[in-house]
């Protein structure tokens, strides 16, 4: 929309350049007087015109508009037609003829338009006025002036008309013949018919006065037709004795007053032109004052007693008139001036009220911008107290959501150490039972598949708090997914049994290697079996069939039933959160299915469901793992059980490889078992005590408590009062004394940061709670079996070890150091296990168990073995004596070198060195 204040701006300048522009015109109204000129070309028009002009100017609200018909009678109608059209206040006219333009005139009077006749009238007198001087009048002026200058002579006299059908012609030959006619020696001899100008008459007169000797008098009707008349007399050599008498008496050089002086005219009979009075006369008509209706102008005659004076007075009126015409010129100027300066005076004033009102509206503006400013900082700062409010309320509801979600995931985190023992203590009481032959199945099956199912209840949940937290990370491997279908399958497979289910796995491609995060699909798997197996009754049938789709690069996973079937309007709801089927009346959380299809999702494949004489739901996943970012995709397994059930044994020790039994009965790997819940420390404790010995710390002392005993393993949960075990860890592996412990992490923590955080502390394996027993049992072993493999390795390459050899670090630093130091004082007899651990900067006992730990022996028989490798090494290589071999590996006794020697070669270094020279 247009600003008001700008509409106001706009309207103001609009109102007041109309107020500069139309101020001449609204000081008067102006009076538009219209004049139809017979014809302009002779200067008693041109000074009829001139002395309209004059008196029109004298008053400024005169406009006087002439048009010039030129001797056109059809021309002079035509635009006495458009004067009447223009509606002019009144029109003057000086007829051409008189009978042609008297309807024109008599249809302007029709419409109320005055007219002023001057000049030559119109017939039958119709117009409003009439003003010229009296043409009879003049012909008896010029017929007196004949006679009167001639008493004895015979006046013969030529007459010398105007142009016929005009009225001053008429009227001054009636005049004229009404005089000469009184006279007896006065004849009019002769007759010209002239159209008032010289051309039309010299022909005939030089005629008539050739023709006739004795004429000696010319009336002519102008001056103009005399002065011709002049010519034809002078050409015929008769000026001197023909008298011309002519009418107008114009004074100037062509004028009748100086002919009359230059004696070319005996005299002239002044005809005024009228136009001043023409003009008043024409206002005063407008004035509505009553004028006679014939305005006679006076007529006189001019000859040579008053042609002087006559010509004098008039010069000096047109002088008079010339000196108003400059004033009036001057006035105008003057006046143009007046208004030129009054506009811009006012255009001035206009532009200066404009700013002075602008600068007002400005200041105005500018107070009224502050208090907008000062309203809308108010509202700002309330709505930012507002807004700060909102945010607080808003962190409030979010922290306080936060604690209970935190309680609820901490809640439930701490079912499953509970959960786990309750699982393991039942495995345990089922094989003490089987052992003892005592039949608890259906006890022990019933607490253990309650206990199991509350656990994946609990497993459900924090899986969905994890999915709503986006903190999943899919890690797939490669895997027999029948192999894996059929491990998962045996799991249901009692049941199955006992309610003669009919539970079948079937597959296209039975070797099919599928990329599969194996804990979500084994979740997956689990979900979709117990729903069929709620929903299908006893006696009914299960399928699951495996579809190798060779065309799409996909396969299906096929899970039907002949259960009760989805009603066709939940199935678009089935696998949304919180959803119960509107036929299921049995327990169900409602998380399940979509927490399959969210794992589904996570392997970038899809989940549809069927219903047709029960349900079927149809898994597809992509083969390869082109679809999987590299962080998704896992090749070992050995840091991560993910999962209570054993379905792979593949990261499992195998039984061929099991450290069976330690190496005497004595002497038991021993492990540190770092866990503040007692009665999981118990609990392993119990189970493991018969093969290992077993200390225990509750979190406090647990640094102190590893360097004290120097483990074989070390099992630690992570939540504990002091450090937590990925602290812990941190700082044993970075330990010498302890650096080659492996470390066992157990957590209820498994999502992606706990286990990156188990891998930067260094652990060596990673069990999520519930860890299932047999799981932690294998896992410990196959973790010991390795340590053995490396120790056979170090026993059996010695000094040799590099970079390369598989171990940490810190293991080699430690073993470069430790050889090093050795080697440097091998020629030392007296160098001793005390000094050697001195210089290490560890105790005696602890280097005693970090060598046993890595290398199985103990440090003394280390340094011999060493020894004796340098003193074999030297025998090889070098031509020193068997004496000075023994002494410079340390020994004090040739002899003892010899029997130490042999005890461990089984030669003697003499009989050695013969069997190499
Ligand atoms: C001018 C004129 C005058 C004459 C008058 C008569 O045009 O010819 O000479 O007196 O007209 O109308």
């Amino acid at each position: 929309m247009f600003p008001k204040k700008y509409a106001l701006f706009l309207i103001t300048i609009l109102s007041l350049s109309l107020f500069v522009s139309c101020e001449r015109e609204t000081s008067g109204e102006k009076i538009r007087v219209g004049f139809s000129q017979a014809m302009s070309n002779d200067d008693w028009r041109r000074s009829m015109n001139n002395s309209m002009l004059l008196q029109a100017s004298l008053n400024p609200n005169v406009e006087l508009i002439i048009r010039d018909a030129n001797y056109d009678v059809e021309k002079q109608i035509d635009q006495l037609e458009e004067l009447i059209k223009d509606s002019l206040d009144i029109i003057i006219v000086s007829p051409i003829q008189s009978k042609p333009i008297t309807s024109v005139v008599e249809k302007a009077l029709e419409l109320g338009i005055p007219v002023l006749v001057v000049d030559r009238k119109t017939e039958d007198q119709k117009y409003t006025a009439y003003l010229g001087a009296d043409n009879i009048e003049v012909g008896r002026n010029a017929a007196k002036e004949i006679i009167s200058s001639n008493s004895n002579d015979t006046i013969r006299i030529v007459e010398i008309k105007g142009l016929s059908g005009s009225s001053p012609a008429e009227e001054r030959s009636i005049g004229f013949n009404q005089i000469i006619n009184k006279y007896n020696n006065a004849n009019v001899v002769a007759n010209i018919e002239g159209d008032w100008e010289k051309e039309s008459i010299q022909k005939k007169l030089k005629v008539i006065l050739s023709d006739n000797a004795n004429i000696n008098y010319v009336f002519a009707h102008n001056d103009r037709m005399a002065l011709g008349a002049w010519e034809v007399a002078r050409d015929l050599g008769q000026e001197k004795k023909i008298n011309i008498i002519g009418v107008d008496g114009l004074t100037g050089f062509n004028g009748g007053i100086q002919a009359v002086e230059d004696s070319k005219l005996t005299a002239t009979v002044l005809y005024p032109t009228g136009g001043a009075e023409a003009i008043k006369l024409a206002l005063r008509i407008l004035n509505k004052e009553s004028v006679p209706k014939n305005n006679i102008l006076s007529t006189t005659i001019i000859n040579e007693v008053n042609a002087e004076i006559m010509k004098n007075q008039f010069d000096r009126i047109n002088e008079q008139q010339g000196n108003i015409q400059q004033q009036i010129t001057e006035i105008s100027d003057l006046e143009e001036r007046y208004y030129a300066q009054s506009n811009f005076l006012k255009i001035a004033m206009t532009l200066s009220t404009i700013i002075l009102a602008l600068a007002l509206y400005s200041i105005y503006s500018i107070f009224a911008i502050r208090k907008k400013n000062r309203l809308l900082e108010l509202t700002n700062s309330k709505i930012t107290i507002q807004r700060n409010q909102i945010e607080k309320i808003a962190e409030e509801v979010k922290l306080s959501n936060e604690a209970k979600f935190n309680f609820f995931t901490g809640l439930s985190h701490e079912f499953k150490t509970p959960l786990t023992l309750i699982i393991s203590a039942i495995e345990s009481i089922n094989i003490l039972a089987k052992n003892k032959g005592i039949n608890m199945m259906n006890e022990v099956e019933l607490v253990h598949n309650n206990s199991n199912r509350l656990l994946r209840l609990i497993n459900q949940l924090l899986d969905f708090r994890k999915l709503e937290e986006r903190k999943f990370t899919l890690k797939a491997s490669k895997t027999n997914l029948f192999k894996f279908s059929q491990n998962i399958i045996n799991d249901f497979e009692r049941e199955a049994n006992k309610r003669n289910i009919n539970f079948k796995l079937s597959s296209n491609n039975k070797a099919l290697e599928l990329f599969i995060d194996r804990n979500l699909m084994d979740k997956v798997y689990f979900n979709l079996l117990s729903n069929a197996f709620k929903f299908t009754p006893d006696n009914g049938n299960i399928d699951v069939y495996i579809e190798d789709d060779e065309v799409k690069n996909t396969i299906n996973i096929c899970f039907k039933d002949s259960g009760i079937g989805i009603p066709e309007k939940d199935m678009d709801q089935v696998f949304k959160a919180f959803f119960k089927g509107s036929n299921n009346r049995k327990n169900s959380s409602g998380i399940g299915l979509h927490l399959s299809k969210e794992f589904i999702e996570l392997h970038k494949g899809s989940i549809r469901v069927k219903s047709v004489h029960g349900s079927e739901f149809i898994v597809t996943l992509y083969k390869g793992h082109a679809h999987f970012d590299d962080n998704e995709i896992i090749t070992e397994q050995d840091l991560v059980d993910t999962s209570v059930i054993d379905f792979t044994s593949e990261h499992l020790v195998d039984d061929n490889y099991l450290i069976q039994a330690p190496l005497n009965e004595t002497e038991k790997y021993s492990i540190l078992i770092i866990e503040d819940n007692p009665d999981l420390s118990v609990f392993l404790r119990n189970k493991l005590q018969l093969e290992y010995d077993i200390y225990i710390s509750d979190g406090t002392d647990a640094i102190e408590k590893a360097l004290d005993t120097i483990p074989d393993i070390i099992i630690s949960d992570v939540n504990l009062p002091d450090k937590n075990g990925f602290e812990i860890c941190e700082i044993l592996k970075k330990d010498l004394r302890t650096s080659h412990i492996p470390t066992v992490i157990l957590t209820a923590l498994g999502d992606q940061e706990s286990y990156l955080k188990g891998l930067e502390s260094g652990a060596d394996l990673y069990l999520t709670k519930p860890f299932s027993y047999s799981i932690l049992v294998q896992s410990v072993k196959s973790l010991l079996y390795n340590r053995e493999k490396l120790r056979f390795y170090y026993t059996s390459n010695l000094h040799k070890i590099t970079d390369k050899d598989g171990f940490g670090n810190l293991e080699q630093e430690f073993m470069n150091k430790l050889n090093n130091i050795i080697q440097n004082n091998l020629d030392k007899s007296d160098f001793s296990v005390e000094n050697l651990a001195e210089e290490l900067n560890i105790s005696r006992v602890q280097l005693y168990r970090k060598i046993k730990a890595m290398m199985g022996i103990n440090i003394s028989d280390y340094i011999g073995n060493i020894r004796l490798e340098k003193a074999k090494a030297l025998i090889e290589n070098s031509s020193l004596s068997i004496s000075e071999i023994a002494y410079a590996v340390g020994f004090s006794s040739p002899n003892y070198f010899s029997t130490t020697f042999k005890n461990s070669f089984g030669i003697s270094p003499g009989a050695f060195r013969k069997s190499i020279s």
